[in-house]
């Protein structure tokens, strides 16, 4: 019998007008271009400046225009997944807020937080539905409005993160196409070196709280730096080894943008050339969740059906992880 797997049938995304340049930041806190782009490789990211929008309204955008280049009704998706750090609120959802504004009307839809790893971690869950021969529709999207939780007088994270949304239709394939492997991983011991201090259950909203500034992203940078090195790198490779694919074999790595220097570790540990490596955070920073599903966007029209490509990510937890999956369609064909 054929295997019925899930593959990415379109792509949708929405990042904001404004964009934060490294010269405007420099005037916020102390710190450089020259400083930014050799320790992290970041340009410029974008910000949500529109009063009262939140995370949900980028993912709504995302998924409005995924909707629109796939023809595909909003009443005809079953499942919504939404992976944020940066929910519109603690309850309700995010996602039951997107279904709402994008009409998704016979969906059922639940938020997924696994810091940068979110989406891959989702997509993994949308296949399960899929390959059990559930759901035929389904849609990943990961929104973030970073700049909510980013210090803006803290130069060791204000220059990393940026705001946006990607989001992926999957559906049933039985053309061997589609999520063929996933290797996920979480270790909570690694969680002091990258989280938020309050706000939750243990450390509730205080006065205190905000003036200690305990609201915003608390990150140790290099203890991560060295975890997200190691173990991108490692799962990558051992996603390779696990299914004998070798360098030539890969059409594309798609990689979390954290760090310019992770993302080249982790491509020379595969023995990959940097032009198969889709990098964009020169232009968006880290948008947590976002970053595959923008990469992906952006490098659609290149995509062919067939294409072996891996996802990798490391994140807050830590979370990190690989996914291998096989290109459905023609992208230039969109
Ligand atoms: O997506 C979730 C996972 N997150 C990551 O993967 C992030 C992993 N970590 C990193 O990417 C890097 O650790 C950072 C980009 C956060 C920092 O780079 P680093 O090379 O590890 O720098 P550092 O923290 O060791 O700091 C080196 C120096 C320090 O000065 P001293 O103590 O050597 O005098 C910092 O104070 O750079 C200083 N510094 C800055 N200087 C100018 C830190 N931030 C800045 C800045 N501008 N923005």
């Amino acid at each position: 019998m054929t295997k019925l797997r899930a593959a990415i049938t379109g792509i949708g995304a929405y990042v904001p007008e404004y964009v934060l340049n490294n010269e405007e930041l420099s005037r916020m806190v102390d710190t450089s271009d020259e400083w930014i782009m050799t320790r992290v490789g970041i340009k410029e990211r974008r910000i949500l400046k529109t009063p009262g929008a939140g995370s949900s309204d980028l993912g709504a955008a995302a998924i409005q225009q995924l909707l629109e280049k796939t023809g595909t009704n909003p009443e005809d998706i079953d499942l919504l997944i939404c992976a944020t750090v940066t929910p519109d609120h603690p309850f309700p959802a995010t996602s039951a807020i997107i279904c709402d504004k994008t009409n998704l009307k016979n969906a059922f839809a639940f938020d997924l937080n696994a810091g940068c790893s979110g989406f891959l971690f989702a997509i993994n869950t949308a296949s399960q539905f899929i390959e059990a021969g559930n759901y035929k529709k389904i849609i990943v999207v990961g929104a973030e409005k970073m700049s909510t939780i980013t210090d803006y007088t803290d130069r060791t994270t204000c220059p990393l993160f940026g705001d946006g949304a990607g989001a992926v239709l999957l559906e049933p394939n039985t053309e061997d196409l589609g999520i063929i492997d996933s290797i996920l991983h979480t270790d909570g011991a690694g969680r002091q070196y990258l989280y938020m201090k309050a706000g939750g259950s243990v450390h509730p909203s205080s006065k205190a709280t905000v003036e200690n500034r305990e609201h915003f992203i608390h990150q140790e940078g290099q203890p991560v730096f060295k975890a997200a090195v190691s173990r991108m790198a490692d799962v990558s490779a051992e996603m390779m080894e696990k299914h004998n694919l070798t360098a030539d074999d890969l059409a594309w790595l798609v990689p979390h943008q954290a760090n310019l220097r992770i993302i080249d570790a982790t491509a020379k540990r595969m023995g990959l050339d940097p032009s198969k490596v889709m990098i964009n955070i020169e232009r968006y920073g880290n948008t947590t969740s976002a970053t595959l599903p923008l990469c992906l966007w952006e490098w659609e029209s290149k995509l062919k059906k067939g294409d072996n490509i891996i996802l990798a990510t490391f994140g807050a937890g830590f979370t990190w992880g690989s996914i291998y999956l096989k290109w459905a369609y023609d992208g230039d064909k969109i």
